[in-house]
C-alpha cells in the first residue's frame, strides 16, 4: 500500500462517544474563522468562536478578491486556531476531531483550511471532518437552541441563495435556487451601481427607509412554479433607470434602494410561499422555517418572512447573526453532529480528500438540474 493510502486509510476512524468536542476551521470565503464546539445528546456549547473579518481588505475593490482573501487567509489562520484553542483552555489532544469546510467556495481559501485541518489532524491523530459548508449553514440555527428536524431553510448571503428541506443530518432536498445571482450579490451590485459602498446590503437597507417606492422595477420569476430565483433582471432594469435619470440625487438614490428592497420582497414572499407547497405535503406537519445568511439580517425581510410563517402555522428562527453568516462555530457543529452519529467515515473525511470550489449539497437535484450544476455561480449560489 502506498505511503499515502496508508494514511488515508488510518485517520478513517469512528467516535463513539456520549459527548464530543471538535475544532471547527472556516476559510471558504472571506472569514478567517476557528471555533470549538462540544455536542452532547443536550445539545451543543460553543466553547470558543473566532472571527477575522477582511471587510476593510477588500472594501478598496467593492468586493471580495479571491487573492486577497485566499493570502489574508494564510496570515490570520494559525493565530485563530491558537485563539480557539486558548479561550476553549484546551490541547489538541483533549479534541475528538478536527472539522473543516472543503467546499464549495474559493478555492484558494479552500485549501488553505483545509490543508490545516489535514495537518492538525495528522499530528494530532485525530479524525478529519471534511464538511459541506452549506451543510455548515444547513445546521447554523442549531448552534442558537432546539431546532428540531425537519425545517425549511432559506440561505440568502452573498454566495448562496437556496431553499433546502433539513430533513436530518446528511439528508437534504435543494427545493430551489438562483438561476444567476445570490440575493446578497443583488444587494451588494445595486450599492455598487449607486455608490453606497461595501458590504451593500446594510447601506442599501438604510437607505430605502429614507425613499419611496416610485420606479416600477420587474419582480424575475415572481408567480411562476417552483422557488427558484433570479436577479439579473431585476439589476438590468436599475441600470437602465440610472440611466435614464443621469446625475442621481441623494433622494434618486434613495427611491431606488426602496424601490429595489420593494420588488425583492415581492420576490422573497412569493418564491417562500412556493417553497412551502413544495414542503408541505411531505414534510410540512411540523412546518418551521428559518432564515440564515448574511441577507437574513435585513429587517424588512426578517419581518416578512416572520408574516408568511405565521400565516401558515409555521413556526419561524432567525439565529443570532453571528451564526447565520460565515463563521466555525457551524462548521464544528456539522463535524460534532457527524462524529456522534458515526458519519465521519466518508471518502470525504480521508486526508487526501480534495478541496472543492463546487459541491452540491443535494448531488441528486444537482444532478437533475444541469444549469445549476456548472458555472461559475452554478452550485455555488
Ligand atoms: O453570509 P455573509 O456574511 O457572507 C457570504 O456571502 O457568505 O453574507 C454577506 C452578504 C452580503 O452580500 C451583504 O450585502 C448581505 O449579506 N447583507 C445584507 C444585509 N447585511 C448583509 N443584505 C441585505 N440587508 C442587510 N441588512
Ligand atoms: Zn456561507
Amino acid at each position: 500500500m502506498l505511503v499515502a493510502e496508508a494514511i488515508c486509510a488510518s485517520y478513517l476512524s469512528k467516535v463513539s462517544k456520549a459527548q464530543v468536542t471538535v475544532l471547527g476551521i472556516e476559510t471558504s470565503c472571506d472569514e478567517t474563522a476557528a471555533a470549538v464546539v462540544r455536542l452532547s445528546e443536550d445539545g451543543p456549547t460553543i466553547l470558543s468562536d473566532i472571527i477575522l473579518g477582511q471587510a476593510a481588505q477588500h472594501a478598496p475593490y467593492r468586493g471580495v478578491v479571491p487573492e486577497i482573501a485566499a493570502r489574508a487567509h494564510v496570515e490570520g489562520l494559525d493565530g485563530a486556531i491558537a485563539a480557539a484553542m486558548g479561550d476553549a483552555g484546551l490541547a489538541f489532544a483533549d479534541l475528538d476531531g478536527v472539522a473543516a469546510t472543503a467546499g464549495p467556495g474559493l478555492i484558494g481559501g479552500v485549501m488553505v483550511g483545509l490543508t490545516t485541518a489535514k495537518a492538525l489532524a495528522l499530528a494530532a491523530s485525530k479524525p478529519l471532518i471534511a464538511v459541506n459548508h452549506l451543510e455548515g449553514h444547513a445546521l447554523s440555527p442549531r448552534l442558537a437552541g432546539p431546532v428540531p428536524f425537519p425545517y425549511l431553510l432559506l440561505l440568502v448571503s452573498g454566495g448562496h441563495c437556496q431553499f433546502i428541506a433539513v430533513l436530518g443530518l446528511g439528508n437534504y432536498r435543494r427545493l430551489g435556487s438562483t438561476i444567476d445571482d445570490a440575493l446578497g450579490e443583488a444587494f451588494d451590485k445595486t450599492a455598487k451601481l449607486l455608490d453606497l459602498g461595501f458590504p451593500g446590503g446594510p447601506a442599501v437597507e438604510a437607505l430605502a427607509l429614507e425613499g419611496q417606492a416610485r420606479f416600477a422595477l420587474p419582480r424575475p420569476l415572481m408567480g411562476r412554479d417552483g422557488c427558484d430565483f433570479s436577479f439579473a433582471g431585476l439589476k438590468t432594469a436599475l441600470v437602465r433607470e440610472v440611466e435614464r435619470l443621469g446625475a442621481l440625487s441623494r433622494q434618486d438614490k434613495a427611491d431606488l434602494c426602496a424601490s429595489f428592497q420593494g420588488a425583492v420582497l415581492d420576490i422573497v414572499a412569493d418564491r417562500t410561499k412556493r417553497a412551502m407547497d413544495m414542503f408541505d405535503p411531505l414534510w410540512g406537519a411540523t412546518g418551521r422555517l428559518v432564515v440564515a445568511g448574511g441577507v437574513a439580517a435585513n429587517q424588512p425581510i426578517r419581518a416578512k418572512l416572520e408574516e408568511i410563517a405565521a400565516a401558515r402555522g409555521y413556526d419561524f428562527a432567525a439565529p443570532p447573526l453571528r451564526y447565520c453568516t460565515d463563521n466555525a462555530a457551524m462548521i464544528a457543529l456539522a463535524g460534532a453532529e457527524r462524529l456522534l452519529a458515526g458519519l465521519s467515515s466518508r471518502p470525504e473525511d480521508a486526508l487526501c480528500a480534495p478541496a472543492r470550489a463546487r459541491w452540491p449539497l443535494d448531488e441528486a437535484a444537482a444532478g437533475l438540474r444541469p444549469t445549476h450544476k456548472a458555472g461559475r455561480k452554478g452550485v455555488k449560489a
